[in-house]
C-alpha cells in the first residue's frame, strides 16, 4: 500500500518552489510530497530526503529512481537536523518539510504493532527499528504504573489511563504483541462500561486507539523530536525560505504553534495565522487527512 501524502497541494504551495530550490524532506516516508517538490524545482532543484526508517527509504529509493541524482538519501533521525545539513554540505536551504508521524506501509504492512487492528504482531512501535530505543513492549515492561499513566493520559487524552496502567502492570504473563494489549484494555473497558459486548466502542473508536497512538509517541518520543528539531529548522533556513510543518495530534500542533509565536517577528514572518486543514474532499478520501494540521513560517533573514 503506497502512502498519500496528506495535504500535498497546500504543503507545495506553501513552500512557494523555484526552479533550483533546495529543500529538506524531513520525513521522506513513500517520498510522495518529494515526489512533487522534484517536479516543481527542476531542471537542478535537490532534495535532502530524510527518514529513520531503512525501509522506508529503500522503497522512496525506488519510487524516486528517475531523479535520484537530486535527492540525497540519510537515514536518521530529523532531531539531527543540523548535523546532517552540516556532514551533507546541503546549502542554501530554501525550504523544509516535516510531515510528522508514520506511514501507511508502516502502519499496515511492517509487522511492528503500530496498529491495534493486525493481530499477533510484535510490539515494536520503532520507527528505526535498528537503534537502541526501547520497543513498545519493553517500554511497557519497565515503566511503573504512574508513568504508564502519565504516556496514556498526555499522549493518547485517555480516560481510563489509570484504569488501564494498572490492568497491565498486574498482568503476569507479559505483554509482547498487539493481541495482548488490546485483550487487556478492551476488559478494561468492558468492566468500566458492564458489558460483556466484544468490542465496547466509545464514540466511534475502538478503546485501543488511544492507547496504542499513546505509546507510539512515547516510544519515538515524538514530541520531544519536534521541540529540538523545530529551532535546528529555523537556524539552517535561508533568507526567504519557509518551513512547513503537518502535525496529526493536537498535542504535535501546540508545540508547533507555541514555538513559531515565541520567535521575534525580526527574524520570522507566520504565514499560517490558523493552521491550514483538509478540504472535505480530500477528508472524504483519505481519513489520515481529517487530523491534519498544517502550519508554515518564513525566515526574513
Ligand atoms: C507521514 S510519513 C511521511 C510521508 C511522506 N511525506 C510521503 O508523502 O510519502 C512520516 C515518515 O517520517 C518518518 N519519521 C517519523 N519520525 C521520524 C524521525 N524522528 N526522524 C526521521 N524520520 C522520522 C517515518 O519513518 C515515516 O516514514
Amino acid at each position: 500500500m503506497k502512502h498519500v501524502p496528506v495535504l500535498l497541494r497546500e504543503t507545495i504551495d506553501a513552500l512557494q518552489l523555484k526552479h533550483g530550490s533546495n529543500i529538506i524532506d524531513c520525513t521522506l516516508g513513500d517520498g510522495g510530497h518529494t515526489e512533487a517538490i522534484l517536479k516543481l524545482t527542476i531542471p537542478n532543484g535537490r532534495v535532502l530526503g530524510i527518514d529513520a526508517d531503512p525501509e522506508s527509504l529503500a522503497r522512496a529509493k525506488q519510487f524516486l529512481y528517475s531523479e535520484a541524482e537530486r535527492v540525497i538519501f540519510v537515514r536518521e533521525n530529523f532531531e539531527h537536523l543540523a548535523k546532517i545539513v552540516s556532514e551533507e554540505k546541503f546549502a542554501p536551504v530554501n525550504g523544509i518539510l516535516m510531515d510528522l508521524g508514520w506511514s501507511s506501509p508502516q502502519f499496515e504492512e511492517r509487522k511492528r504493532g503500530f496498529s491495534f487492528q493486525n493481530p499477533d504482531e510484535p510490539l515494536d512501535m520503532r520507527y528505526a527499528p535498528h537503534n537502541d530505543m526501547k520497543k513498545a513492549s519493553e517500554l511497557l515492561a519497565d515503566s511503573t504504573e504512574e508513568e504508564l499513566e502519565h504516556i496514556f493520559r498526555i499522549y493518547g487524552e485517555e480516560r481510563l489511563s489509570k484504569e488501564i496502567a494498572v490492568a497491565i502492570k498486574a498482568y503476569e504473563q507479559g505483554i509482547n504483541n498487539t493481541s495482548d494489549l488490546v485483550n487487556i484494555v478492551l476488559a478494561v473497558y468492558r468492566k468500566k462500561l458492564k458489558t460483556d459486548k466484544e468490542v465496547p466502542w466509545v464514540g466511534g473508536l475502538h478503546p485501543a486507539t488511544k492507547v496504542f497512538q499513546a505509546l507510539r509517541i512515547a516510544v519515538n518520543d515524538e514530541f520531544g523530536v519536534i521541540d529540538r528539531a523545530l529551532p535546528q529548522a529555523i537556524e539552517i533556513l535561508a533568507p526567504g525560505g519557509r518551513l512547513a510543518v503537518i502535525s496529526f495530534h493536537s498535542g504535535e500542533d501546540r508545540i508547533v504553534k507555541h514555538y513559531f509565536k515565541s520567535l521575534d517577528k525580526k527574524t520570522i514572518r507566520i504565514i499560517t495565522k490558523k493552521p491550514i486543514v483538509a478540504s472535505e474532499q480530500e477528508a472524504k478520501e483519505n481519513t489520515r487527512a481529517r487530523s491534519a494540521k498544517l502550519r508554515v513560517v518564513e525566515k526574513i533573514y
